[in-house]
């Protein structure tokens, strides 16, 4: 059985903690910030003013909070109205039946068909970026994957076309999302909003083909309602679409090659299990679970809020309504219950003999039930894609040291504080 030592992540215990701070603020999952108890214990209860906020890292509770008893916990009020700051009446910052509506409009931009644009879009583009990579000799691996999966996201979300201007405003994107303090949500979710708004209005969207799904819904005529959706909501789903459908995925595939770059053995494992098929498709079932354990140790969204309307019993202790609940996808992932070695590197856990061990609401990258994450399979499509070509050309070295000064930070998602800087070279060379 393969295992790979990575470091582990210290957090503060919960003495050292100003649990006084305004729920806003606790968004922020700065190192440091979030009570060490959770990676042993199943929930920590803090109260901030009249308000119980409940931390939760217990699979039962998790399940029944986001999957079965989503209307006695809705979508928290405050991640709800941080969606709705960066983007607008969006899937994001809504709730109940404007969600379900807009979910409903929005399926074509997750269909089998979108999966296989974004396939195909992704092979082309690698094939650029490796080339790219491979005369630097060296990259900052967040910073490159980022940019491979916006450029992608582009060109499927808004047609796949090389307008003039397009690499352009995707470097522009990608240096501003750089320079804002990673650690607000708000001001990141904004840049992109800014830089897709004025694609979206500059005209640009006009050419798009006519069975692309947000032609499909913006009519001729502009930001024109579509059967049910207003025109804000159009145009906020197209910011939350645009910024949720790559910041995820870049930050999954920096991590994912990051960690191959610090195992060789493994990766020259993978580098040969990877078979290009009689079909033209890579053979994929190692990739995917490279990148689950990937998303297990670095969950881009590392906590989701709700609502508690109607109170909840977690293990024998009821949680009353009113309570804020915080369900840690991170805590959950490294819990050391549910998990062996949860701080070790180990992608064979999610092989298929393995993964019936997994307790049933422990792995939660997407989150789930009526709020999850509606982008699965298209983050999957992409991520994939771009990692078995990664793989089958390149040979990653990440240095060992860099993975002991690792520290993380959060803002849209759960960041690396510093560079992931990788060499990359020629396979076989
Ligand atoms: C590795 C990739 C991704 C991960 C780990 C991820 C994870 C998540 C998580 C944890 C949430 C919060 C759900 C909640 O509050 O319960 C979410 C929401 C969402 N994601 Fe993803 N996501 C990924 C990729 C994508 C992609 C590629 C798209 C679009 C094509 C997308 C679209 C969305 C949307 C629209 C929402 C908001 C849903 C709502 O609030 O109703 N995601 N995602």
């Amino acid at each position: 059985m393969l295992k790979y030592p990575i470091p582990a992540l210290h957090f503060a215990p919960s003495m050292d903690i100003d649990w006084s701070s305004p729920p806003s603020d606790l968004i922020r999952f700065r190192e440091n910030s979030r009570p060490a108890e959770l990676l042993e214990q199943p929930y920590f209860i803090a109260q901030t003013g009249k308000k119980t906020l409940a931390f939760i890292a217990d699979p039962v509770a998790a399940y029944e909070i986001l999957v079965t008893r989503t209307n006695a916990f809705p979508k928290s009020i405050v991640q709800q109205r941080l969606g709705n700051q960066a983007f607008g009446p969006g899937l994001s910052g809504t709730l109940g039946q404007q969600n379900e509506r807009q979910r409903d409009a929005f399926k074509t931009l997750v269909s089998a068909r979108q999966a296989q644009l974004v396939k195909e879009v992704s092979i082309d583009a690698t094939a650029d970026a490796i080339s790219r990579w491979l005369e630097q000799g060296s990259i900052d691996l967040y910073r490159e994957m980022s940019e491979l999966a916006l450029q992608i996201t582009w060109a499927t979300l808004f047609g796949n076309n090389h307008y003039e201007g397009r690499d352009m405003a995707v470097k522009e994107t990608i240096d501003a999302l750089h320079k804002v303090d990673k650690s607000d949500f708000v001001a990141s979710a904004k840049v992109v909003a800014r830089l897709t708004q004025h694609f979206m209005e500059s005209g640009r969207w006009q050419r798009l083909t006519d069975d692309n799904p947000l032609r499909a819904i913006a009519n001729e005529a502009g930001w024109a309602p579509s059967p049910g959706l207003s025109q804000q909501e159009v145009k906020a789903n197209a910011l939350v679409f645009a910024a949720s459908g790559h910041t995820t995925t870049g930050i999954t595939m920096a991590w994912s090659a990051w960690l191959l770059g610090l195992h060789p053995e493994l990766q020259q494992q993978l580098a040969t299990g990877i078979r290009l098929r009689p079909d033209g498709e890579y053979e994929r079932r190692t990739v995917r679970n490279l990148i689950n354990e990937s998303l297990r140790l670095f969950p881009p969204g590392p906590e989701v809020m709700r609502d508690a309307k109607e109170p909840i019993t977690i293990r024998g202790t009821e949680i009353p309504a009113g309570s804020m609940l915080m369900v840690s996808i991170y805590f959950l992932h490294r819990h050391k219950t549910l998990w062996e070695n949860p701080d070790l590197f180990d992608p064979e856990r999610f092989s298929p003999d393995r993964a019936q061990a997994i307790t049933k609401g422990s792995f939660l990258p997407f989150s789930g039930g009526d709020y999850g994450c509606s982008g699965m399979s298209i983050a999957f499509a992409e991520m994939t894609s771009v990692l078995s070509q990664l793989l089958s050309k390149v040979q990653l070295d990440v240095d060992p040291a860099d993975a002991q000064k690792l520290m993380l930070e959060t803002g849209i998602c759960l960041y690396p504080k510093s560079e992931l800087r990788c060499k990359i070279s020629l396979r076989g060379e």
